[in-house]
């Protein structure tokens, strides 16, 4: 630290020594508002090819290890379990967006789907509704193992504490107090089932600074008639001299995408059992690769063919071996025999 700051101020001369004089009695006031010392590197970056590959294979084998005896959570002291009820609100999921595809009902109608693969999904902590905001109760989720470089010692203690590996995205769901479940229980796909709704949040792709035609579809101005260099500009913001301002949430042009937005309603089509994948209608927000929130939707009319759904969760020793695939009943189904002879 010493070294750094010397080094600061002879390259920056006479007005740094001057702050320093005056800042003189808070040492670390100054430092703070010069930069921050927090390194941005992935953790292995500085590794071999050989020193990587080890690194990876060694937290994958310790990650199972540690997750292996959690599979069955109803083994040791379960928590009270409670039925499903009209109004119960049950946790949610977090899953990696892998891309999209085609698929095709019975009647022979295409629809898109995206699969969202549930990877490493836990519950890491259960909050009561008291801990919570004196309304609801919540369950934090976490999803995706990382390492534990980049997890503050903070967060790592939630984690050591449901016993799981560190995750990448943790999330907070509301739930009703009879959906609570046991911190370190696994989550699986097989949480939601095909003909129901979800609703999918994620970070949409950032466009970085852009117009007002791209960010807002404004129309622009026409290419001749004597235009000069005004061809994509907003033209007059309105007001004039009555309100004599603009008003907030004038469109202009800004910052556009990278912000959470909830696609509501998204049928699912197809839940595959064994690699954990949900095939939901349409698009949602979000890259591919990109760590989104599914959870019950929240839509009125469509929350009503939630109906007897695997409450609190799916346990895999409970319902015993689903089949590897689940289908909507209106699905077609490629690998069925498409005529049967009698
Ligand atoms: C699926 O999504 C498409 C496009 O978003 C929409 O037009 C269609 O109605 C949806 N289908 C169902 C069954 O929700």
């Amino acid at each position: 630290m010493a070294t750094w700051s010397c080094r600061f101020v002879l390259q920056r001369g006479a007005p740094l020594i001057c702050l320093r004089a005056a800042a003189a009695h808070s040492p670390a006031q100054f430092v703070g508002s010069i930069r921050t010392l927090k390194t941005t590197t992935w953790f292995e970056e500085h590794l071999t090819e050989d020193n990587q590959q080890y690194m990876r294979k060694t937290a994958a084998e310790e990650y199972r290890r540690q997750t292996a005896e959690k599979l069955n959570p109803l083994k040791d002291e379960p928590w009270q379990r409670h039925e499903w009820a009209e109004g119960s609100r049950r946790v949610g999921l977090v899953a990696v967006k892998l891309g999209m595809a085609p698929i095709w009902t019975k009647t022979g109608e295409r629809h898109v789907v995206t699969m969202l693969q549930v990877q490493d999904c836990h519950v890491l902590k259960s909050v009561s509704k008291e801990e919570f905001d004196g309304h609801t109760a919540a369950l934090i989720v976490g999803g995706k193992n990382i390492s534990p470089f980049y997890r503050s010692e903070k967060e790592m203690e939630m984690f050591r504490n449901a016993g799981v590996p560190p995750k990448q995205k943790v999330t907070t769901f509301k739930v009703t107090d009879n959906a609570l479940i046991k911190p370190g229980t696994p989550l699986y796909a097989a949480h939601f089932r095909p003909g129901q709704f979800v609703d999918v949040t994620a970070k949409s792709i950032g466009k970085g600074f852009q117009g007002v035609m791209k960010r807002w579809g404004f129309k622009g101005q026409p290419a001749s008639h004597g235009q000069t260099k005004t061809h994509r500009r907003p033209g007059a913001s309105g007001p004039g001299g009555d309100p004599a301002k603009v008003f907030k949430g004038k469109k202009m042009p800004g910052m556009m995408g990278n912000i959470y937005i909830t696609a509501y309603g998204l049928k699912i089509w197809r839940v595959n059992t064994k690699y954990n994948v949900l095939y939901v209608n349409g698009s949602v927000p979000g890259h591919r690769n990109c760590l989104v929130k599914v959870r019950d939707t929240v839509l009125p009319t469509r929350s009503s063919t939630l109906l007897n759904p695997p409450f609190p969760t799916y346990f895999t020793e409970e319902e015993g071996d689903l089949d590897e695939d689940l289908y909507d009943d209106n699905l077609f189904i490629h690998t069925e025999p498409s005529l049967t002879l009698s």
